[in-house]
């Protein structure tokens, strides 16, 4: 299977912090010089990117469809060469339902974490068709989490959400699987980052994450092998545990289908 460094313009979304922004960094020096699009909100944050060599996009996820399908053509405008797409942009808060919920967070929560992710595959899948059916391999990869397989009950909105996508992924997986696009799946155990700076649960976590230049070093390897569930540690026994048995089931669902 074609692994990522076949990909000559990558686009990462939340690549200002954490995860995206380490992965994209660690793509960007890949001996296959691809040029990685490193997205996020933060302009102060892209422009130490720039810095570093990489392309950059100022683009908020927190959006509608339209808006979107602006950026996706504008993106395809300036990089027709864009040939893999990395969905990492997330965020992840605490809510108890025994107090006030804040439902406009919990909504911008799902529409950061899934809609906008859904969305983005929408708009970006004809052009990776095309490439696939000039025989030019793609990669959509979306970033879910473990907590998408067994939830956290105090981010009930945020374990929901990377459920949907996780599935989701898993549905795009086979219907494009006799196309050049290759649908994998990163799902990272709990790791250094700020993805938990909004809890406060940051200092406590720090004793438990994995550290991330040990997780980015086995993400990346994932990625070069092109291996389609890219993940380690609890994340990956998770994995193992509840949803490897899945697979068997969908082919003989979609094989029922068919017959219809
Ligand atoms: N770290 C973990 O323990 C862990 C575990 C499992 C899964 N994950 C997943 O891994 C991915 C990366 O998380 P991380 O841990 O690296 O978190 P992080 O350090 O908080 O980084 C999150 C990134 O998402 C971007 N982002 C947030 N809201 C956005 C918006 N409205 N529009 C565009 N970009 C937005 C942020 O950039 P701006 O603020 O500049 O926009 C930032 O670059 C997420 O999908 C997360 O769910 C993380």
């Amino acid at each position: 299977m074609p692994g990522i460094e076949e990909s000559k313009c990558i686009l990462v979304t939340g690549a200002t912090a954490g995860i995206g922004r380490a992965l994209a960094l660690s793509l960007a020096k890949l001996p296959s010089k691809p040029k990685v699009i490193a997205a996020g909100r933060r302009q102060n944050r892209l422009d130490e990117l720039r810095k570093e060599g990489l392309e950059t996009l100022q683009l908020d996820l927190d959006t509608d469809a339209l808006t979107l399908k602006k950026s996706v053509d504008s993106i395809l405008d300036k990089y027709p060469q864009l040939d893999a797409v990395i969905l990492n942009a997330g965020v992840q808060y605490e809510f108890d339902f025994k107090k006030e919920v804040d439902i406009n967070k919990l909504l911008s929560e799902v529409n950061i974490n899934y809609t906008a992710v859904v969305t983005m595959i929408t708009y970006l899948t004809p052009h990776f068709l095309k490439l696939s059916e000039s025989g030019r391999p793609s990669f959509i990869i979306p970033v879910t989490a473990g907590l998408g397989i067994v939830p956290a009950v105090w981010t009930p909105g945020y374990s929901a959400s990377k459920a949907a996508i996780h599935s989701f992924t898993t549905s795009l997986r086979v219907q494009l699987n006799d196309t050049n696009v290759r649908v994998l799946e990163i799902i990272p155990p709990l790791v250094e980052s700020e993805l938990h700076d909004d809890a406060g649960t940051t200092d406590k976590l720090t004793k438990l994450w994995m550290p991330l230049d040990e997780y980015i070093d086995v993400t990346m390897q994932g990625l070069r092998n092109g291996d389609t569930i890219i993940s380690t540690g609890k994340s990956f026994s998770l994995y193992e545990k509840f949803d490897k048995e899945k697979d068997g089931t969908i082919a003989l669902m979609k094989e029922a289908r068919e017959k219809w």
